[in-house]
């Protein structure tokens, strides 16, 4: 059985790509979610102790970085280089709160921690301010990362600050999210990589990442960054981009100034046409477990651009049953789509020179490759595999300069997910801390930052986009 065999393509589909779409600004929530937003639905939500979910702030080029005054908590140099940059990003800065003054997000640099006792004060400061953060508002950690070589109490801090993201994370309420960023050793917390990292998070497109931690491995470059087209000049490839989530990572790179080429299979050739000609971008119609994949993308992208420097593996399939019913058929598609095809595509890619230089892989994995999922056994070996192979290619990718990462995502609203039936859907969809589903934006703007040319230092990173979702960690 080819893989594509039984992939169904249908108008709603489509339809449902189209109304997802990535150009920014307020988009339709759920309908509980709607209804709980205001007035007498709100009221009611309130009395009977319901699940409050907000209208997430999702990002737009035109939109405020965030919604007031950042404060920057913490004494040392590394929290004085962030309130630079912070300034530097025409951000309105404090350095410590003041009562009853609305807070856009709150910073807590904490660098150069050397035992437990350092936490307290700067933890005690964030609960202070907690009160007068504002709608959607954002906690940023910046630590460093726990290594064997540390002394146990520098490693017993350092570590202490995971609990602490993850529980506040957990305590913020309407839409606010708490995040945080781990630097290498011997990377300045001021780094380019660690800023692309904080400003990822303080924006609308970290809307529905949660409780997660992103780790800068070096410092980044240097060069001069461009918010608001980042991808200008760059050639990107999406697998399966003709629908879902992959149609909104190609109108969302697009929108970031890249040229897209949209990849999928033969049988989705006109809705994938459709979002290639809507970005003003090429499609190409190639299954992925095609041995030649890796070459014949790259033969497109050189023939017409000159040049690739984006590749985004998105395109996936399930087969559940469980383990105790699996069939070959079954497994073995699976795993030849979703995991064998990107390590064969992968080759091609690091044996292409211009790729290799500085080019960018993402690839998709999901909740269920991390915490697991009955009856997909199948689906989260290969999803747990993209990790494995991500961790072990991103040291090829960094000896030219090259980044590799992976997404995890958790509950997207997406045709896959409307067709759960009602009760169970309710359930999954409001099992994390934002109470509500991810959009396939959410995901598209994750992969969009790993994209950046300021995000250099950031590789070997997976980021789970599932609003904290209580499977997993
Ligand atoms: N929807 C979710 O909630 C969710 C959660 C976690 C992870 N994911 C992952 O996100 C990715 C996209 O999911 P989606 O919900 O948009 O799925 P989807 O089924 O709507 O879209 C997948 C696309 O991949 C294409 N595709 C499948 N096999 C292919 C092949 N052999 N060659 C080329 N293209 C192929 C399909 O034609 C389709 O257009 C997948 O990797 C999926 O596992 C989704």
């Amino acid at each position: 059985m080819t893989p594509q065999s039984t992939t169904s393509h249908n108008k709603s589909s489509n339809n449902s790509a189209s109304s997802n779409r990535a150009a920014g600004g307020r988009e339709k929530a759920d309908k509980y979610t709607e209804f709980v937003s205001a007035g007498i639905g709100r009221d009611l939500a309130k009395r009977l102790g319901l699940p409050q979910p907000a209208i997430l702030r999702r990002y737009s080029p035109h939109a405020p970085l965030v919604e007031g005054p950042i404060v920057v908590l913490g004494h040392g140099a590394g929290a004085d280089a962030v309130a630079k940059v912070l300034l530097d990003w025409h951000q309105d800065v404090r350095r410590h709160a003041t009562p009853k003054e609305k807070l856009g997000a709150i910073v807590v640099v904490l660098d150069d921690l050397a035992n437990p006792g350092g936490l307290s004060e700067p933890m005690l400061a964030i609960g202070a301010a907690l009160r007068d953060l504002n709608k959607n508002a954002r906690v940023v950690s910046i630590s460093r990362e726990v290594s064997v070589a540390d002394a146990p109490e520098v490693a017993a801090a350092r570590n202490a600050v995971d609990g602490i993201v993850r529980s506040l994370a957990k305590e913020l309420r309407a839409g606010a999210t708490a995040n945080g960023i781990v630097l290498q050793n011997g990377i300045p917390a001021g780094s380019p990589s660690a800023m692309a990292a904080l400003r990822f998070f303080l924006s609308g497109r970290s809307a529905f990442v949660d409780g997660q931690f992103l780790t800068a491995a070096s410092e980044g470059s240097r060069q001069a960054p461009h918010w608001d087209k980042p991808l200008e000049g760059n050639v990107a490839v999406v697998t399966g981009a003709a629908r879902g989530i992959g149609a909104a990572i190609a109108r969302t790179l697009a929108r970031d100034g890249a040229t897209v080429v949209a990849v999928d299979i033969p049988a989705a050739g006109d809705h994938l046409a459709a979002v290639a000609n809507e970005i003003h971008g090429t499609s190409l119609q190639l299954d992925i477990t095609d041995p030649e994949a890796g070459s014949r993308i790259l033969e497109h992208a050189m023939s017409r651009f000159g040049r690739l420097d984006i590749v985004v593996h998105n395109a996936g399939i399930t087969r559940d049953k469980l383990l105790a019913n699996m069939d070959a058929a079954r497994w073995d598609s699976v795993v030849a789509v979703n995991l064998e095809a990107q390590l064969r595509m992968n080759k091609a890619l690091l044996a292409n020179e211009s790729f290799a230089s500085n080019g960018r892989i993402i690839s998709v994995s999901s909740t269920s490759g991390i915490a697991g999922n009955r009856g997909q056994s199948n689906y989260a070996a290969s999803k747990a595999g993209i990790i494995g192979m991500v961790r072990s290619t991103a040291p090829l990718m960094a000896a030219s300069g090259g980044t590799v990462n992976a997404v995890a995502p958790g509950f997207i609203e997406t045709d896959m997910t409307a067709k759960i039936p009602f009760a169970t859907r309710e359930v999954a969809r409001r099992l994390n801390s934002l109470q509500q589903g991810g959009k396939p934006r959410d995901v598209a703007e994750t992969i969009a930052f790993f994209a950046q040319p300021q995000a250099a230092g950031v590789t070997a990173n997976i980021l789970r986009v599932c609003g904290q979702n209580l499977v997993g960690q």
